[in-house]
Parts: structure tokens; C-alpha cells; sequence
């Protein structure tokens, strides 16, 4: 939700921390600050720490940082708040009382409240309504001879999630970083170190990197880092390299990463198929599964679980399961699973899905199903994430960075990974070499059908336009449909903000049908599969209440005002097409109606607090 980003080495810190906030931006903009050990006048060993914070996006940080504000050494935050409104004094980096600490905090603490009850009445003066504050207090309090021992006193205290980067005037020489359920990597350069929360903020300068663990603390050095738990024994790390290029960050010419990122589909999906076709057995390898023949032919039903557009992919994949390796399957929201007490099955296998592994709720999931002794895979695109690494195995979704707090590349390309992950436990048991063949066809041709998709722009941002003033949109779709619909409605809620519900189309008549007038829209989803003739009667329903009707049909349907043709792919894959145009559709609605796209209202990417 929120971003940390920290320097020490030679350069100068306050543009370098500028530069990795805007590349957080997307984790949370309500506002932003900066703390630097200031530069020392000759013979001083420090000049204590500086404070900069601004509510409003990094922009307006900036343009309010001191002239004077130089030093090699600092952190920095932009935040998506939780305890206390954005303003100036909640903002990070919040100092302790004697302003000789700077603590950066993501993730919430959880008895905060005590904390701050028995600081006041110690006397401390608790300025912000955050509970991150309690955490500049307690490190400036304790007594103990090193930063580390004093961010190690302080964290005893404290119950709940962190992310947290720590300076401290009278230990200029590091920066202390602590993670505990919320991101943090070490950035490992030539004679300077980095922290982030998220890769984004460092990649421009490394890519060697060491992400965290949960329990795990780190202090940088300029010229050296060492890693270790919270109770202070030594861990051994070895940096990894981020396999995303830095330009992948970047907009590529388009206005919006939103834009970018529908575009990015052709190179995503070709990138989440290659080397993994295996033409020979009509099958797909998938190396990180860990799960063999014997054991997949023993799974008895397949849950999957994630959050949001993660959930819906994993709606499409269930069906895929069940429709290509003939496993019982569904999906279900981690957040609801997570608190319902489950019985968990040793012949089920759980899938967690998840574009950044970092969502709370489904890593709580899968927290509590390995603990009950549950097999549970990751279908993820953050590779080494924290879901990536508590899952037993997994397929990674290969799509690159996703920036834009809506997702839509993940979302395709988690559907397409799904379709690989059906395919392979078809083959195991009972699917055909013949279907096989023609999954995997399929598969192949998704590319260039997304190419075909996305030419078709221009109508479909005239489609946007019409549509833009509805009240309301109603999306359905049956079946395979249905996803589809779900994932468009959000797609349009969020960017948007034009409400829109999303329901089977066989629920219509159930009630939502007194919904429909003129200016309430529907989007139907129509392949053409053995279901047709039944949406083709929904229509009818929805048009004798004078309703209008947008479909995305595999061919023109006489009963919609309009419809956008998607070129024709196997049955079971016609959800990861379908997607797309509806994506388009709330993007050009969000434009005609001048949203700010990559930053939607009260959204920011990656839920990491409950
Ligand atoms: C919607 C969206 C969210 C995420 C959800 C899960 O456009 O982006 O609904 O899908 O917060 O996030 P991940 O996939 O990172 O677990």
C-alpha cells in the first residue's frame, strides 16, 4: 500500500529519493516525506537529521523540500493512509522527541493504541494520529548502545505488520531496516545500498537484490550490508537479479500505464507460453510446479483463492480445471476464506493467486493452510514474493511489472497459466492427446488474436463514449461468461467510478432485472458456445424492459445496440479474449469522463494490511 525507499553511499540522496517515490507512487500518493542525515560542517562527526513531508502527491514533496536539504544518507515514504488523515504531520518519516530518529513504517501495528496510551503517560508528546509514530518513540527511548539493539527493544513491543527503515543522528554510518509482513528488498550496488518495499524504486540503479524475510532485520552500510533475524543471530543471504529491465518501468510512449499495459498483452501472453509447449505429449512443462504425475492424479478437488481480479482469474481457472483435467474445482475470495475456519482436505489442492504475492489476505490464507498441513501452489508474477516463496511450488505468470493499480495484463495473463496448469493436469488423467492438440492451438493463436483485439481501439473508445453517462452498467455473462462480466464490472468500477453490478445471466430474472431502463446499460457476454441460444433469451428479456445492450460476441448479435466481434479461439479459452475489448471499454470510459486512470480514487496496488 504504501512505499519505502533509502540510500546510503556518496550521492546525493534527496533526487535520488524523489526519483524511487515517483516509481512507488502507484502503492499510495496521499502524501510523502523525506528524512537525510544532514551533511557534517568539517571535524563534526554529524549534523542530525532533516525532515521533509508534504501531504499531496511526491510532485508537491517536492516542491517543497529546503533549498539546503544535501547529505548521502536517507529515506523516504509515500503514503496510502490507515491510522489518522493524510496531512503533513501523519506523513513519513516520523521522528521521535529529541528528532534524532527517522522511522519509514508500511503495514499496520496492531496495539498501537496501548503503545501511545503508555507513551503519554511516560510524557512523551504524540503529534500524529499514525501508529507508526509509537515506533520513532520507542526506538528513541530505549537505552540500548546500538541502532540495532534499539530497533530490536522496539520491535519486542510491538504487535503487528512492518516494513520499517530507520535512521538515527547519532549512528550516521546505516540505515536499519526491520521487515515483518510487509516487503522490503536491499538494493546492492557499487559503494551504495539501496531499500525499497518493491523492486520498482531500486532497478534503475541495481538489480542485484536480497528481499527480506519475515522476522528478519538488516543494516546498511554504504559499503556492506548484513542480514539477521529480530533476535539478533546472523542469516545468510547471496543477492539475486531481478529478471524485469528498468525500462519496463517506464510509460514507453503511452499516457497511462493503464494503456501501456493493456497494449503489453501481445508480449505478455507470448511470454507466459514460451518454453513451455510440449508439442511430443500434447502437454506443457511447467518447472516450478512441484507436483508429480502420481500426485496430481491423487488431487480430488482444487481450490483456488486470491483477491479482487486474482479471485476472478481464479473463477476462470476452476472452470478450466474442471473442464480440461475433469478435477471438482473452485475459487473462492482469500479474504472470506481466511476467516471462515475452513476444513481443510489433504486431497485438495489450494492455489493462491496473486500479481504481487504480497496481498495479505490471500498470504494469510496460505499461511493457514500450511499450517493445517495443506498443499498449496502459487499462480504469481512477483517473483520471490512473499506468496511465491510461502507456496510449495507454483507457475509464475510471467507478465512484468504491472504499475497501474488496476490490473489487466495479470489478469490475462493469469487466466492463460491457468489454461497451462488445466492442460497439464489433463494430460496426467484423462484429456485426450486430440484436445490437447487443440488446447494448445489455441494457446498459439492467443497472441495475435489479442493484436487482432486491440486494432479494434478506436470503436470501442466511441463505444466508451456513448456508453459513459450511464447511471449504472450491468454486466452478465453465463458460465464462462461470468468471470468475464465480474472482472469487467470491476474493471469499470475502479477506473471510473460509474457504478456497475455483475451477475450470471441466469440470475437476471432472480431480481437485478428491475434494474434495467434505459439508462442503466448492459454489457453481455456472449461466446458463442452451446450456451447462446440461452443469452441470446437474456437479451430478449433485458430489451422488453427497454434496455440497451452492449454484447462481445464471437459474431454480431441483432438483439445488442452494438457488439464488438472477438475473433473465435477454443471454447474453454474464450474468457481470456472476451477480457480484453472490456478493458479498453473501462479505460475510454474513465478518459471521457477525465479520471485520473493511474491513480484511482481511494485505490492504491498491493492490499498488504488486513
Ligand atoms: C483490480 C485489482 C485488485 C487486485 C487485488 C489482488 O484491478 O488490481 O483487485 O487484483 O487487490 O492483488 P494481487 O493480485 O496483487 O494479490
Amino acid at each position: 500500500m504504501c512505499g519505502i525507499v533509502g540510500y546510503i553511499g556518496k550521492r546525493d540522496v534527496a533526487p535520488l529519493l524523489l526519483e524511487g517515490l515517483q516509481r512507488l507512487e502507484y502503492r499510495g500518493y496521499d502524501s510523502a516525506g523525506i528524512a537525510i542525515q544532514g551533511k557534517p560542517a568539517k571535524g563534526a562527526q554529524s549534523a542530525g537529521l532533516k525532515i521533509a513531508k508534504a501531504k499531496g502527491r511526491v510532485r508537491d514533496l517536492e516542491a517543497k523540500l529546503p533549498k539546503r536539504f544535501a547529505g548521502t544518507t536517507g529515506i523516504a515514504h509515500t503514503r496510502w493512509a490507515t491510522h489518522g488523515a493524510p496531512n503533513d504531520i501523519n506523513a513519513h518519516p516520523h521522528p521521535d522527541a529529541d528528532g534524532k530518529v527517522a522511522v519509514v513504517h508500511n503495514g499496520i501495528i496492531d496495539n498501537a493504541a496501548d503503545l501511545r496510551a503508555k507513551l503519554a503517560a511516560d510524557g512523551v508528546e504524540l503529534v500524529s494520529d499514525t501508529d507508526s509514530e509509537a515506533l520513532a518513540h520507542l526506538i528513541g527511548r530505549s537505552q540500548a548502545p546500538t541502532l540495532e539493539e534499539k530497533v530490536r527493544h522496539a520491535l519486542a513491543m510491538v504487535e503487528g505488520t512492518y516494513g520499517i527503515a530507520v535512521l538515527h543522528a547519532d549512528f550516521p554510518d546505516r540505515i536499519v531496516v526491520a521487515r515483518n509482513g510487509s516487503p522490503v528488498v536491499l538494493g546492492i550496488g557499487e559503494k551504495e545500498m539501496f531499500v525499497a518495499s518493491d523492486v520498482a524504486a531500486l532497478v534503475s540503479h541495481t538489480r542485484q537484490v536480497v528481499t527480506l524475510d519475515d522476522g528478519e532485520m538488516a543494516t546498511l552500510k554504504a559499503d556492506d550490508y548484513r542480514t539477521y533475524t529480530t533476535e539478533g543471530s546472523r542469516t545468510s543471504t547471496s543477492p539475486t537479479t531481478v529478471e524485469w529491465e528498468a525500462e519496463s518501468y517506464d510509460m514507453g510512449g503511452h499516457d497511462t500505464y493503464m494503456h501501456k499495459e493493456i497494449h503489453e498483452q501481445v508480449d505478455a501472453v507470448d511470454r507466459v507460453l514460451r518454453g513451455r509447449i510440449d508439442d511430443r505429449f500434447s502437454t506443457v512443462h511447467l518447472g516450478g510446479l512441484n507436483l508429480d504425475a502420481r500426485e496430481a492424479r491423487g488431487v480430488r478437488r482444487v481450490k483456488i483463492l486470491g483477491c479482487g481480479s486474482a479471485y476472478h482469474t481464479g473463477l476462470i481457472g476452476a472452470q478450466l480445471i474442471e473442464e480440461l483435467a475433469r478435477i471438482p474445482a473452485d475459487a473462492e475470495p482469500a479474504s472470506e476464506f481466511r476467516y471462515r475456519n475452513p476444513v481443510v482436505d489433504p486431497d485438495t489442492l489450494y492455489i493462491a493467486v496473486s500479481q504481487s504475492g504480497e496481498t495479505y489476505d490471500t498470504l494469510a490464507a496460505v499461511q493457514e493452510l500450511k499450517r493445517k498441513g495443506a498443499r498449496v501452489l502459487g499462480v504469481v508474477n512477483v517473483v520471490g514474493s512473499a506468496i511465491a516463496r510461502e507456496t510449495d511450488g507454483g507457475v509464475y505468470v510471467h507478465a512484468g511489472p504491472e504499475v497501474c493499480v488496476v490490473s489487466t495484463k495479470c489478469f490475462t495473463n493469469t487466466a492463460v497459466a491457468f489454461a497451462l496448469l488445466a492442460l497439464h493436469l489433463g494430460r496426467i488423467r484423462d484429456l485426450s492427446v486430440a484436445d490437447g492438440k487443440r488446447i494448445i492451438a489455441g494457446l498459439r493463436k492467443l497472441p495475435e488474436q489479442i493484436a487482432e483485439v486491440l486494432r479494434g481501439e478506436e470503436e470501442i473508445k466511441k463505444l466508451a463514449a456513448e456508453y459513459a453517462n450511464a447511471k449504472s452498467m450491468m454486466f452478465v455473462g453465463r458460465v464462462r461468461g461470468y468471470p468475464v462480466a465480474r472482472e469487467a464490472s470491476l474493471k469499470l468500477k475502479e477506473v471510473s467510478y460509474v457504478h456497475a453490478e455483475a451477475y450470471p445471466a441466469s440470475e437476471l430474472k432472480h431480481g437485478p432485472l428491475a434494474l434495467i431502463e434505459p439508462e442503466v446499460p448492459t454489457v453481455a457476454v456472449l461466446p458463442d458456445d452451446d450456451l447462446l441460444e440461452k443469452n441470446r433469451a437474456t437479451l430478449e428479456e433485458i430489451k422488453a424492459r427497454s434496455g440497451r445492450i452492449l454484447a462481445v460476441a464471437h459474431r454480431e448479435q441483432e438483439k445488442a445496440d452494438h457488439t464488438i466481434v472477438v475473433p473465435r479461439n477454443e471454447v474453454e479459452l474464450d474468457p481470456i479474449l472476451m477480457g480484453i475489448p472490456l478493458q479498453l471499454l473501462a479505460y475510454h470510459t474513465a478518459l471521457a469522463l477525465g479520471r485520473d486512470i493511474d491513480k484511482p480514487r481511494n485505490l492504491a496496488k498491493s492490499v498488504t494490511v488486513e
